[in-house]
């Protein structure tokens, strides 16, 4: 029996609204972990109905039915065979990194929208294929980068709308995790995840930063990877113990520097597990008329003759739930309403072409071009 339905809680909101409102007839691909936070936002966005859940995995089905209120017949193992059967309007990819091109390109085939978790693929060439499929497909195609979306962020894209930084010279951005190698999922595991905390984490202060920066086009990338602890049996306690240290392929370090077009550069540090004081999520902003702290929203600049540092007030909030909602009803509106898209294929093309630079460049063990 179904405690709790997306559908039985879209009823009351649909009482509210315009019995005739358009839906949007939405499937989820990938069933486990952030698919559950994506549903818990589904539920306050009344123009969605969830048709269908997809995994390879029967207890995720499960929890799709028991917890969800979906019907057996609405659950697939493959999402071939759903969008054969159900012909959904859109959807909702969950998956591992290894499987988003995939079932993206599929869905587009199909005449679906599609919404991605980031980062969108496994590198460029796949985030290419997924757009170019959208676009022959004339659908939309959104990458789930929620950071843009927090109240700070928005706050600080205005103030360099209006000057307050001159000319970005310099982005220094922190994903850093002390201990925090997920015991779950294929996170540890480089042929499915395309990378460690560099693509998993580093890509959403990357994507915000980036934002902020107005998308300068990268042309250059250096850096390393080091992996020295997330392969061994270590004893350290920890959030997260248990991980699957034998299957163990990505880095636990890596820290890169991007050159853009403009002459800005980008510094990144990201990490799994790394001999840090403390996690630290943020990035600062040099610019030659102010510079900028996105986690506080500081902006610190000269004004009457004077260095100040200002400090927002008041900035709203933007707690997990939240940021999920807004981006994901960001594209529902796009999908319904043919409104622009927070962050769309080539967002997500340019961040992954950052990731790969990095990559490659600490393959390579020296600076590569970013095309
Ligand atoms: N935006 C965010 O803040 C955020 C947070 C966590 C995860 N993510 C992203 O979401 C994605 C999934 O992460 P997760 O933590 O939910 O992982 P997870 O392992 O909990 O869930 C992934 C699910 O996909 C299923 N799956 C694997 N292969 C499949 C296939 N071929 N067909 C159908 N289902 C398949 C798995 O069985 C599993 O249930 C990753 O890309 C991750 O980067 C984003």
């Amino acid at each position: 029996m179904a405690q709790e339905s997306v559908s039985t809680k879209m009823e009351s909101a649909k009482k509210k609204t315009d019995p005739k409102m358009k839906k949007l007839r939405v499937a989820i691909i990938g069933c486990g972990g952030i698919a559950q936070t994506h549903l818990n936002a589904y539920k306050e966005i009344p123009e969605v109905e969830i048709v269908a859940g997809v995994d390879i995995l029967q207890e995720r089905l499960d929890v799709m039915q028991e917890k969800w209120g979906l019907p057996k017949e609405a659950l697939f193992k493959d999402w071939k065979e759903m969008l054969k059967v159900v012909k959904p309007d859109a959807v909702d990819v969950c998956t591992p990194n290894h499987v988003h091109c995939a079932p993206v390109v599929d869905a587009c085939n199909a005449g679906c929208h599609a919404m991605v978790e980031k980062p969108m693929a496994m590198n460029p060439k796949e985030c290419e294929k997924m757009i170019a499929a959208a676009e022959k497909a004339g659908v939309k195609l959104s990458v789930g980068f929620q950071q843009r979306y927090r109240h700070n962020t928005a706050a600080l894209i205005e103030a360099r709308d209006n000057g307050q930084f001159g000319d970005i010279m310099f982005v220094k951005v922190h994903a850093l995790r002390r201990r925090g190698i997920p015991n779950w999922g294929v996170f540890g595991q480089k042929a499915l995840q395309g990378g460690g905390p560099m693509i998993d984490i580093g890509v959403h202060m990357i994507e915000a930063a980036y934002e902020l920066m107005g998308c300068p086009k990268p042309i250059a990338a250096s850096g390393n990877t080091w992996t020295y602890l997330g392969n061994t049996d270590s004893k350290t306690r920890c959030p997260w113990p248990g991980w699957d240290w034998k299957t163990y392929t990505v880095e636990d370090l890596a820290v890169g520097q991007i050159r853009f077009d403009t002459g800005a550069i980008m510094q990144i540090e990201s990490s799994f597990a790394a001999h840090v004081p403390q996690e630290l999520h943020n990035f600062e902003i040099i610019g030659t008329k102010g510079s900028c702290n996105w986690d506080t929203g500081e902006i610190f600049t000269d004004m009457h003759n004077t260095m100040v540092n200002i400090k927002p007030a008041f900035l709203g909030n933007s707690d997990w739930l939240y940021l999920f909602r807004t981006k994901l009803n960001n594209w529902v509106q796009g999908c319904l309403t043919g409104s622009e898209l927070g962050a769309n294929g080539y967002d997500g093309l340019n961040v992954q072409k950052i990731l790969d630079g990095i990559y490659r460049s600490a393959a390579a063990g020296k600076e590569v071009t970013i095309k």
